[in-house]
């Protein structure tokens, strides 16, 4: 993969979104996808919201209002890759390898876990009442979010951080345990904004929607906005009173969506007597100045969810692009591979550690077509070939390719075999030309410099297989 930092974080689709949820996580998020070295994924983790919410309208409005609400705030699908997490099916079949290898003493002492073991002992039920193993097995889906794409720094507040703790626990033992001297998980790392403002609701607390004291974001409109806003609890001062700023969440909110010289100018407002009807209107102007052309957008989006289905179906095939021969990595790794690489030599024998050669496999797609890889010694997928309709066709392509033998069969260049660089999905690619038809591709990368290694790799690779070929044709002949 790329060498700029990932970072990737995931948003649950129970709730309509609120203030406190652009400023704590969506303002930030797309802040920080900007930065340049910095490749972003985000997603809607759906498969977490069944977790806690069994209403199916719920959900399925969920994920459009947050999928819009994203968008809407200046989320860039050409720079993020904005997918859901229930279009991505290796996030499932990682949470499975990962569940194998996660100690159970582990998932015992998650927060989520046991205060809902806690409040059962509490209220004198059994232990176990209400919990389902989706509640149990969370921080392994968690893990497969992130580590399904080697994500460096995950941003989330304070009560994810031990999740992201546990997906490193469970990255070092998978790697441990299957690495074979090469990590195939970088160890994430929780990002937490030590600064991040958290928002106040109307009450004072901290806007949450347990609390049932949020402002919405975009739902209800402008209408709703100033109404909210008229409802923030404030003390009795009347006007001409000189208040104080710093005790009040109204002026918490308005610092939120001002800059340093405008709230101070606010502070001094209210010292001097502003009424609380009036700074409320000022607060609902500042804060709807911010909103309205954002609002706008959400409103045409809502308009038109096709048009989101569309944005987060071209996500999911981005996101899988690098998710899909990641995973076959990971499952030749524990064990999942073609049976005719089970190890056992011609001879019978047992192959030697270390001594893995370069090949061919055919598989597969969930689609129906068939497709052949070629993978370097070393396991790093260099090719993927187009799709085929018959099996056959694969493995006629990994006979000519791989077992043809060297100086027989080919020369490198014109008219015959050609790697050409490409583009794809945006990164930088190469394909496998064959008598100038395109017969596979790897990649993509987002350097050129890093295909331009691969492709040096693949022909050297290449060429090494046929020579041992050869080599293993003149002994036994
Ligand atoms: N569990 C997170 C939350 O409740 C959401 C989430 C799911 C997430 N998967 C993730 C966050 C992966 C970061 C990375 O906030």
């Amino acid at each position: 993969m790329s060498s700029k930092i990932r970072i990737l974080t995931g948003i649950t689709t129970t709730g309509t979104p609120h203030l406190g949820n652009y400023v704590g996580a969506i303002r930030p998020a797309l802040a920080a996808a900007c930065k340049p070295d910095t490749q972003a994924f985000f997603f809607l983790a759906d498969y977490h919201a069944l977790i806690k919410c069994e209403d199916p309208e719920r959900i399925a409005r969920s994920r459009l209002e947050i999928a819009a609400t994203w968008l809407a705030a200046g989320l860039d699908p050409q720079h993020v890759t904005f997918y859901r997490q229930s279009d991505i099916p290796e996030i499932t079949e990682l949470t499975w390898l990962l569940t194998c290898v996660t100690a159970k003493g582990l998932m015992n002492r998650a927060h989520a876990y046991k205060a809902a073991v806690d409040q059962n002992l509490a209220t004198g039920e059994d232990a176990d009442a209400g919990i389902s193993m989706g509640l149990y097995s969370y921080p392994v889906l968690m893990a497969a979010d992130i580590l399904l794409f080697n994500a460096h720094r995950v941003p989330v507040g304070r009560d994810q951080v031990q999740h992201i703790e546990m997906a490193r626990d469970i990255a070092a033992r998978f790697n441990h345990l299957f690495g074979a001297g090469r990590g195939h998980f970088d160890l994430p790392a929780a990002v937490v904004d030590e600064h991040m403002a958290t928002l106040p609701g109307l009450d004072g607390r901290k806007m949450s929607k347990s609390y049932n004291n949020t402002i919405p974001l975009f739902a209800g409109g402008e209408k709703k906005l100033r109404e909210t806003i008229a409802r923030i609890v404030t003390d009795s001062r009347a006007p001409g009173e000189a208040k104080d700023a710093e005790g009040s969440n109204l002026y918490a909110i308005y610092r939120a969506f001002a800059t340093a010289a405008e709230a101070e100018a606010f502070r001094v407002a209210l010292h001097d007597g502003l009424s609380w009807g009036e700074a409320k209107q000022r607060l609902f102007e500042r804060v709807n100045g911010e909103l309205m052309p954002l609002r706008e957008r959400y409103e045409a989006l809502m308009a038109r969810p096709a048009e989101i289905e569309q944005i987060l179906h071209q996500g999911a095939v981005k996101a899988r692009a690098l998710a899909i021969p990641f995973l076959s990595q990971l499952r030749a790794a524990v064990g999942l591979r073609p049976l005719q690489q089970v190890g056992v030599s011609k001879t019978g024998k047992k192959s030697k550690k270390g001594s893995k050669q370069a090949r061919f496999v055919t598989f597969r797609e969930r689609d129906g077509h068939f497709h052949f890889r070629f993978l370097a010694a070393d396991g790093e997928e260099l090719l993927l070939s187009v799709p085929f309709e018959r099996p056959q066709e694969a493995g006629d392509w990994v006979r000519v390719l791989g077992k043809a033998g060297g100086a027989s069969a080919f020369i490198w260049g014109k008219n015959s075999l050609q790697v050409v660089p490409t583009e794809h999905v945006g990164g930088h690619a190469y394909e496998l030309l064959y008598s100038s038809e395109r017969v596979a591709m790897g990649g993509p990368w987002t350097e050129a410099k890093e295909r331009d290694v691969a492709a040096r790799k693949l022909v050297r690779e290449i060429e090494l297989l046929w020579k041992k070929l050869d080599a293993d044709e003149s002994a036994s002949g």
